[in-house]
């Protein structure tokens, strides 16, 4: 059996910061409203110009630059979002364009739960030994559904994308148990409901379907079912107990919800990682950006074992038990005990040298190949031929 260590993790959010104070000139609202309600101080808003794909590429970047690999490494790409660029192609094949990337690629679709999916997913095809570098990302550019008048939906939802490689170890370490749930029956709590049901009519953008329409009361109380419950029953699967957690990171859709569920589950709130004040709901994308800015915060250590669990539109929900790294064991001992991802990552760096030095080799024989063509045009003239 191949585990999935996560070797990498990054995150990319526009610049521009929109805050509940910047709401309250936009819909009848309140600073003092948002951030009781929903924990929100402010929100990141991508402007024109900045797509999924482009804050994907941001995070793959640097989740790639901190594996030492390179885009050409990847065996295969993952995108969870509900915000693609377009409806057709994929923006997992744009994604894996940008980034320079020789792999497949495709999109899953599972609302905030999504990244949740798209890593368990991604520990399949490593458990099956089918690919061994696999990107995970979350991305969202949400905020170009969202209506601007509904303060029930505007006030919550921002953008960003975060992003993981895991990659094939023997070690038992990366997703150790999971649970993945839906209940379809709850679809018409959250929604856009423009689509192939509903076309973009006249009368359908009339009705605002292009935007998310939110039963919020009804999404809280799911959530507030779910999300411990979830959680519990995937500790139980891996054979751990609550008390063997270090840290859980839930979906960032709103810290009552987080606050509720980390009681529920008897873990104090110092083993919960919450960012929503900074980011708002980020959809697809909350799990991966918190979970990276936790590594880079020192809130995961090596080793640590760590609770994801997301919620969503569908409505899905999904949880898993992650270990995070566990050092490979090393090449060799003694002087030579370098770690074996010292050695890839210096394998890498000479990959790309070598790369980069024969596509300079290849540029500096273009005046080469001018020249023996303008030689061969100039003998074809003299024969009055054309050149081969
Ligand atoms: O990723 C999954 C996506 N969605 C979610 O996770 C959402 C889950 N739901 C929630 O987080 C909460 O239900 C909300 C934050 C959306 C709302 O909080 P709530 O405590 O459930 O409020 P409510 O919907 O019960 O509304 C209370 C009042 C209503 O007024 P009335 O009917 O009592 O007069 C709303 O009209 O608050 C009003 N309200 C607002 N007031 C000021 C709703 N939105 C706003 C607002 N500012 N932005």
């Amino acid at each position: 059996m191949l585990y999935g260590r996560i070797v990498g993790w990054g995150k990319a959010v526009p610049d521009n910061i929109l805050t509940n104070f910047d709401l309250e000139k936009l819909v009848d609202t309140s600073d003092e409203w948002i951030f009781t309600r929903s924990g929100i101080r402010e929100r990141r808003i991508a402007p024109e110009g900045v797509n999924t794909s482009t804050l994907s590429v941001e995070a793959s970047q640097a989740a790639l630059e901190k594996a030492g690999l390179i885009a050409a490494d990847l065996d295969l790409i993952i995108v969870a979002t509900s915000s693609p660029d377009h409806l057709l192609p994929a923006v997992s094949s744009e994604i894996q364009y940008q980034l320079g990337a020789n792999c497949g690629a495709f999109t899953l679709v599972a609302g905030c739960t999504g990244f949740a999916y798209a890593l368990v997913t991604a520990q399949q095809f490593i458990a099956t030994g089918a690919y061994r570098t696999i990107l995970v990302i979350g991305a969202e550019v949400i905020s170009r559904n969202i209506d601007w008048t509904d303060r029930n939906t505007c006030v919550l939802f921002g953008d960003g994308a975060g992003a993981v490689i895991v990659q094939a170890c023997e070690e038992p370490t990366g997703v150790l148990s999971f649970e993945l749930g839906s209940d379809g029956e709850g679809a018409p709590h959250l929604m856009i409901p423009l689509g192939i049901a509903n076309p973009p009519t006249r009368e359908a953008l009339d009705k605002k379907y292009q935007y998310i329409h939110m039963n919020g009361r009804e999404v809280f109380k799911f959530a507030t079912r779910t999300l411990a419950r979830s959680a519990a029953e995937t500790i139980g699967r891996s054979g751990l107990s609550i008390h063997d957690i270090d840290l859980m990171i839930p979906h960032q859709a709103n810290a009552r919800i987080i606050e509720l569920a980390a009681r529920q589950l008897g873990l104090p709130m110092e083993k919960v990682f919450v960012n929503i004040d900074k980011y708002g709901n980020t959809s697809a994308a909350s799990i991966p950006i918190a979970l990276t800015e936790a590594i880079e915060e020192g809130r995961v250590k090596e080793g640590d074992k760590l609770v994801l669990v997301g919620f969503g539109a569908g409505l899905t929900w999904a949880s898993a038990v992650v270990q995070f790294g566990l050092a490979e064991k090393p090449v060799a001992t003694g002087w030579l005990a370098t770690p074996t991802r010292t050695v890839k990552a210096a394998q890498n760096k000479i990959g790309v040298a070598a790369r980069t030095a024969g596509m300079r080799a290849s540029l500096m024989l273009v005046p080469l190949y001018t020249r023996v063509s303008r030689k061969q045009r100039k003998e074809a003239n003299s024969n009055n031929q054309q050149p081969k």
